[in-house]
């Protein structure tokens, strides 16, 4: 007898690129990251199961002003922006759970036109759970998703099949990269979309540094518990023993580099072993493992920069305040 698939089910494809990229790379990373100088780890650590969750409780804090301000200009723009592209499938990088991203699918169901989405996460759990809320929700909707980091799978992509792709970037998660990894990941959207496709950029912009401080640095301790949950995670994927009560978080403004650090500082002298990676490492007091950078960007400064990669911003929206900017960039030949 043929396997018989729901109807939802047969809107759904998704991709598992992980598995294999984890064989390889396995905690080359956190190595490199703990015994350099200074320490440092990914980013990308942050997101396991719990971390997710802490990442979706810090976007509904009061403090935390990028994700309010950012949904306020897709609900404001969404339709401007439907109108600039038409018809057009969704590329999401680090979707989560595609809370923002329900107002574009919204705004081209509005239009009356396809909806085509593909998920990129590196949480497959996160991924598959959103997109079987996603096909209930929007009935004419079709998904592929991506469980991958964002290269593997931009390199990935399934065949476009509306008349234009855009290629969403929101949250500004662009600031959690350093300058030249920026200039590196800039040059990859560029190769893989085609001429006269588009990008949407979410960008946290300059502004005072109250604000940015206490967005980092919340009354009810979820960022504290979201930096270090990033060495629990570590502790449970490498066999490690970070005594995480021994650590505490430390976020600042860096005016020099324009960008918030996120820090998790040893409180005492001790020694910390990840067995599974053959590693220990020695920590006086005071010491620091630089966890996270987000920077803080001026609007037009990151237009030239977007432009060097054959990216021409057709309309930039803000908020009142400007706070926060939502780039919509056209790859030009
Ligand atoms: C995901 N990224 C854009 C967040 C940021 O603001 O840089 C991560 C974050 N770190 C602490 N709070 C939120």
């Amino acid at each position: 007898m043929g396997e018989i698939v729901s109807e939802r089910e047969s809107r759904l494809v998704l991709q598992n690129l992980l598995a294999d990229d984890r064989e390889k790379e396995l905690g080359k990373d956190v190595v490199t990251g703990l015994t350099g100088e200074p320490k440092s780890l990914p980013p990308k650590y942050f997101y396991d199961e719990k971390g997710s969750l802490l990442f979706e409780q810090i976007c509904e804090l009061p403090e935390y002003y990028p994700t309010r301000t950012e949904t306020l200009i897709l609900k404001a723009f969404g339709g401007a922006i439907v109108e600039k592209t038409g018809p057009c499938e969704i590329v999401e990088l680090g979707s989560g759970s595609s809370t923002k991203t329900r107002i574009l699918l919204d705004a081209y169901q509005a239009a009356g036109y396809p909806l085509r989405y593909l998920p990129v996460d590196v949480s497959d759990t996160m991924l598959s759970e959103t997109a079987n809320k996603l096909l209930k929700e929007y009935p004419n909707l079709s998904i592929h998703a991506l469980a991958s980091t964002y290269e593997p799978a931009l390199s990935a992509l399934p065949v476009k099949q509306l008349p234009a792709r855009l290629i969403a970037f929101i949250g500004s998660t662009i600031g959690n990269l350093s300058s030249q990894e920026c200039d590196q990941f800039l040059d990859l959207i560029s190769q893989t979309l085609n001429i006269g496709d588009y990008f949407l950029l979410g960008l946290d912009l300059q502004k005072e540094r109250t604000a940015l401080k206490a967005a980092y640095n919340d009354s009810q301790g979820v960022t504290a518990a979201f930096n270090l949950n990033m060495l629990t995670h570590l502790n449970q994927q490498f066999e490690g023993n970070f005594d995480v009560s021994k650590f505490s978080h430390v976020a600042f403004y860096n005016e020099k580099e324009q960008q918030i650090e996120m820090h998790l500082e040893s409180m005492a002298s001790q020694q910390v072993s990840l067995k599974d990676l053959g590693l220990a490492v020695e920590f006086e007091k005071g010491d620091r493992i630089l966890s996270e950078i987000s920077r803080k960007f001026n609007r037009l400064q990151m237009e030239k920069t977007l432009a060097k990669h054959r990216l021409q911003v057709i309309a930039p929206y803000t908020d009142e305040k400007e706070w926060f900017g939502l780039l919509l960039c056209q790859r030009t030949p």
